[in-house]
């Protein structure tokens, strides 16, 4: 076992500007406001582990410096705080004078998409009232989910999951830092499982990490409790050649190794249509089996049932 005390995802989180990978139509745009020490309310979207509070934070301690924490209030809407306990938090923490030249402090309120549209009303009115002492960066997944009122009273960055490249050079630098050892296929792995979530990333590198310095791509997989694709495609290549019953209890081999739910299967077995050998037409009709299969699940099915089911699509046939 390895000592390990703290986070990573805190551990490396960057703590400036040039630290941050990737998002690079954001990066410079947004720290061209700071620089210039005026800027609009600004809206972060985009999915999960991508740099939104991390940017948020750069810019209070780009401007703020030491002082940083005083002069920021980070709130989260998805707390099950009304909008009321908001609106008193904000007007208490805004009524104070900042403690540095920087002429306004940061509301970082994140997961705004949590907040009904009553609420977004009251944030807005909330937004006008303390323009001249505060700035607001607000995050969230979706845009749509945003009341236009207050998407145009704020400049609107779109942030993108990271690309490979950008995902590889934050592995590298964690597996030095923390002496770890892996190979390319491990590599190849923590990206695909990532998918350009740096949080998951780091979460699952950690993870595997506890119990040991090198890290493999099976247990990657494992603890992502993703199938490595290439069993996933496997079985659908024995299902195709019509070997049913071998495909089968490959599948449930592999769903019992990684720990997957029925849910996770067909996820992968999903992905990995688009990659076989068969006719474009015919993938569609996969596809479709798999959201026929899913559904069924849901509403309570039997896995084993839907999954074997949904193999049987798979036989060559078309
Ligand atoms: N663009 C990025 N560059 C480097 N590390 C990142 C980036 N985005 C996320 N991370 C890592 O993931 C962690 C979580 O990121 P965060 O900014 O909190 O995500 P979110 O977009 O969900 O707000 C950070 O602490 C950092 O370690
Ligand atoms: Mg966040």
């Amino acid at each position: 076992m390895r000592a390990q005390d703290t986070i990573w995802t805190e551990k490396y989180r960057p703590q400036s500007f040039d630290e941050i990978r990737g998002q690079e139509e954001i990066i410079p745009r947004v720290r061209a406001f700071v620089e210039a020490k005026n800027m609009p309310h600004l809206l972060f979207v985009g999915p999960a582990g991508v740099g939104k509070t991390t940017l948020a934070l750069v810019v209070a301690k780009t401007l703020f410096g030491e002082h940083y924490r005083e002069n920021t209030l980070e709130l989260n809407a998805s707390d099950e705080r009304g909008i009321d306990v908001v609106r008193n938090t904000i007007k208490d923490f805004a009524r104070t004078r900042s403690m540095s030249d920087a002429p306004f402090k940061i509301i970082y309120l994140d997961e705004a998409d949590a907040l009904t549209k009553e609420a977004q009303q009251a944030l807005r009115r909330t937004m006008e009232n303390y323009t001249s002492s505060c700035r607001f960066i607000l995050s969230c997944n979706f845009s749509s989910k945003i009341i236009d009122p207050i998407q145009s009273r704020c400049a609107v960055f779109k942030f993108k999951p990271l690309p490979k490249e950008e995902i590889l050079t934050i592995v590298e630098k964690i597996a030095t830092q923390e002496n770890l050892t892996l190979d390319t296929a491990t590599k190849e792995a923590l990206f695909d499982v990532s998918r350009g979530d740096v949080r998951r990333l780091e979460n699952i590198m950690q993870s595997v990490a506890v119990t040991n310095s090198t890290l493999t791509e099976k247990a990657v997989y494992e603890m992502a409790s993703v199938a490595k694709p290439q069993e996933i495609k496997e079985v659908l290549a024995l299902a195709h050649q019509g070997n049913f019953i071998k495909a089968r209890d490959t599948l449930l081999k592999t769903q019992l190794d990684y720990g997957m739910s029925g849910l996770d299967v067909v996820k992968q077995i999903q992905a990995a249509i688009w990659d076989l050998d068969i006719p474009e037409q015919k993938k569609l009709v996969l596809v479709s089996a798999c959201g026929e299969a899913e559904f069924r699940m849901i509403e309570g099915s039997d896995e084993f049932v839907q999954l074997q089911a949904l193999l049987a699509h798979f036989m060559s046939k078309h």
